[in-house]
């Protein structure tokens, strides 16, 4: 646990003695004063009884921590906001009038978060005499605990309290959380590493969209296997005794490179390290992520997925095309264009999708746009199908390339685009139209 920042007399001790023969206690000393350091603890709740009075904001920001604890919840309020209505399957119990003294008995602890001082004073008083202890939301002066910012990293729990100021508080607890996530600080002793090897998905190219887990993940590896579609600023983060297998570059075959991937993953990992298999997007969206995991298993190493955004949603969303859109397409398919159609290794039906008025979402299909379009529209999609085509989508030289089925190919030509790209077709893409002159309107005179 990580405490606040402690008055001066307390990080200079005095002796015993010295205490004793002061005329006034230290500072830190004094009862009821907010420089008295709280005694942080970490409370395991599981099945224990907690009472929270209110429904309220605050409450609905206390709960679902103390569910996640795993105490046994009951809530006394005669309304609840709509977040905690959704809670109640699993609240032990919802008491939907006002508090009445007796409510707090055989209670661990109680949250006073109603928005009446006077009720938050009889509960805290209740919980006193009691000798439960009582959170009061409203007077942290008056309060018996006091709730820590708190923050989780991996299987670590942050928590920090800073003389009542909540504000610096969270941001303290932001620092240390960040710090942990990204290794900025390096927390020596870790008693639980990973082991084996972790399929991560690093996401379609924006460093800041890997999820919190996969960075966490990252973070702890001792070799990190990437592709050239994972995020390259994330590798750059790397501390420089990580080993970084550049798996693009092994000079074999398709077939083999996929091969000696495998090797390298579960070589490494049967040497006591924790492997990283870094790629991006999602690894399970034609990134071979469950190849991999079937051959790590089979040789008896553990193995981690952490799902990563896929490139298919976050390219078209981060150029304004929803995949989907109410009253416009209600399905989305995501094909992956590595043979054309009539490709003998192709198992697309191109028919079926032509014929079918959802959304297409074509990954790897920049150099057949030609053929796809043609087929297209040769099973029955009409000429003026709107298209997009969203290349290095969430990097920064993203561009998209608007056209319709009828002239995309010779709109890519004639614009250069290089893969990375995603090409969408259908209706969806006249929403990102609309966005387009929503956002240009923003901030235009009347
Ligand atoms: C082998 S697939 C890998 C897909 C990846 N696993 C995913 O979920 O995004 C490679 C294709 O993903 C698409 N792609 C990946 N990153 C992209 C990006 N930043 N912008 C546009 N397309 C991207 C392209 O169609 C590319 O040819």
């Amino acid at each position: 646990m990580a405490g606040a920042a402690l008055p001066a007399e307390y990080l200079c001790p005095s002796s015993l003695a010295d205490l004793m023969v002061q005329q006034q206690p230290p500072k830190f000393l004094q009862m009821g004063s907010p420089q008295v350091p709280p005694y942080l603890l970490g409370l395991r709740l599981t099945g224990r009884r907690v009472v929270v009075v209110g429904g309220g904001r605050v409450a609905q920001r206390r709960v679902p921590t103390l569910l996640a604890a795993g105490a046994s919840v009951e809530l006394v309020a005669p309304e609840i906001t709509p977040s905690l209505e959704g809670l109640r399957d699993r609240l032990a119990a919802w008491h939907p009038r006002p508090y009445r003294t007796g409510d707090l008995d055989g209670a661990w602890l109680v949250q006073a978060c109603t928005d009446d001082p006077a009720v938050n004073g009889l509960v805290a008083a209740d919980a006193e005499a009691a000798r439960i202890w009582c959170v009061r939301a409203d007077d942290a002066e008056a309060s018996a605990a006091w709730t820590p910012a708190t923050g989780y990293v991996g299987e670590t729990t942050v928590g920090v309290t800073s003389d009542g100021d909540p504000a610096r508080s969270a941001g303290i607890r932001d620092a240390i959380v960040d710090g942990l996530r990204d290794a900025t600080l390096k927390a020596r002793h870790s008693r639980h590493k990973p082991t084996g090897v972790a399929l991560v998905g690093g996401g379609p190219g924006d460093p800041g969209l890997i999820t919190v887990r996969g960075k966490q993940l990252l973070a702890q590896a001792d070799v990190v296997v990437a592709d050239r579609l994972a995020p390259s600023v994330l590798l750059d983060e790397l501390a420089p005794d990580v080993e970084v297998i550049d798996a693009a570059k092994i000079p074999y075959g398709r077939a083999l490179h996929q091969d000696k991937i495998n090797e390298l993953l579960v070589e490494h990992a049967k040497q006591g390290k924790f492997v990283v298999r870094l790629k991006g997007g999602d690894n399970f969206v034609f990134g071979r992520g469950g190849e991999e995991a079937i051959y790590c298993a089979a040789q008896g190493v553990p193995v981690t997925v952490v799902p990563g955004i896929s490139s298919s949603i976050a390219a078209p969303g981060a150029a304004g095309v929803p995949v989907t859109h109410r009253g416009v397409s209600q399905e989305f398919h995501v094909v992956s264009a590595h043979v054309p159609p009539g490709h003998p290794d192709s198992t697309v039906d191109w028919e079926v999708l032509a014929r079918n008025g959802g959304t297409l979402v074509l990954m790897m299909a920049v150099e057949r746009m030609r053929l796809i379009a043609d087929a297209l529209m040769r099973y029955g999609r009409a000429t003026d199908t709107p298209v997009a085509v969203i290349q290095d989508g969430t990097l920064p030289g993203q561009r998209a390339v608007f056209a319709t089925l009828g002239t995309v190919a010779d709109e890519m030509t004639a614009h250069g685009v290089r893969p990375p790209a995603i090409v969408v077709v259908g209706e969806v893409v006249r929403v990102a139209a609309q966005m387009g002159n929503l956002t240009a309107d923003i901030g235009r005179d009347p």
